[in-house]
């Protein structure tokens, strides 16, 4: 396994594959992060992964510098993995001096995670965009943990025209329900017990609708109720969508509907979300 750290390394540690898979991730590796290694290694015979905390999707409010990194554990995991490459770029590898161009996807910022964290797609969006031209992947693998994520990636790509094949994982959970995730770190251990409610919230309302239940509004009511169960759930916001456009629903159609979620347990903010399966799809 070839560790580099700036872009001219990269590129030439590249050279000797021709396919190559590729997982952009944030470190502090877990089983979700590995989970798509993992689908990378079974479906390209190299693969790449990067390392990279990347200032410009965090807001001046959020955990950026607190961020947990532990670059020797995730190193580890990704040898034993088998993965061939991995980039962890320095913060002035990725933004030089003078750094000025970036990916916007205004339409996206007005919903769900766009909405509720200014700038933030504009950062991943930047970034990924970034990675993609240096690492130059035929697919990349993307988690529907961070759903409107997918979305984003996947309209970039194609406005865009970059050549890359995206792949989307399943979310990986603990086996109470709760998505595995980076920030579950700073979760108490009373707020930890809590968390699971966002699954169980998501699960009661696909229950409902595979009774056949349509009618958004009486959806939302439902997570609405569950998560009111839990005192120390705060949520942010309980979302039925379009599993494409991500405008919110009154009725679901034959495209079916993305139900999400985010929630806090007082400083920490934990989104998941469920995919709805159309008649159409
Ligand atoms: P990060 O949060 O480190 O996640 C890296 C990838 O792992 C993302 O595609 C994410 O959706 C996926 N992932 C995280 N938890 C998962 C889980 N429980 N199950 C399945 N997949 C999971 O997402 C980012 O980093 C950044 O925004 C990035 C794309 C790297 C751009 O900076």
């Amino acid at each position: 396994m070839k560790v580099l750290h700036t872009v001219a390394e990269f590129r030439q540690a590249r050279a000797a594959f021709d396919v190559l898979g590729f997982v952009p991730t944030m470190g502090y590796l877990h089983q979700g992060h590995l989970a798509l290694v993992e689908q990378a290694r079974r479906e390209c015979p190299a693969v790449a992964v990067s390392i990279f905390v990347n200032p410009t999707q965090f807001g001046p409010n959020e955990d950026y510098a607190r961020y947990p990194r532990d670059t020797d554990r995730d190193l580890t995991l990704l040898e034993a993995a088998g993965v061939d490459l991995v980039f962890i770029p320095s913060v002035e590898e990725m933004y030089p001096p003078g750094f000025g161009t970036y990916v916007i996807q205004p339409a996206a910022d007005e919903v769900l995670e766009g909405a509720a964290r200014p700038g933030h797609f504009r950062g991943v969006a930047t970034v990924v965009c970034k990675l993609f031209n240096i690492v130059q992947p035929t697919k990349s693998y993307f988690g529907q943990k961070d759903a409107q994520q997918t979305v984003v990636v996947r309209q970039m790509v194609r406005d865009l025209n970059l050549p890359v094949e995206i792949v989307i994982v399943s979310t990986v959970r603990e086996p109470d329900g709760l998505a595995l995730s980076s920030r579950n770190v700073y979760l108490n251990a009373e707020q930890r017990a809590a968390a699971p409610v966002l699954y169980r919230a998501l699960r009661t309302a696909a229950e409902r609708y595979a009774a056949g239940e349509r009618d958004a509004e009486t959806l939302r009511a439902v997570m609405r109720s569950v998560l009111t169960g839990e005192p120390l759930a705060r949520p942010d916001y309980i979302s039925v969508a379009h599993p494409l456009t991500l405008r919110e629903l009154d009725r679901i159609g034959a495209d079916g509907a993305l139900l999400s979620l985010a929630v806090r347990f007082d400083q920490v903010r934990l989104i998941d979300n469920w995919l709805l399966e159309g008649e159409g799809t």
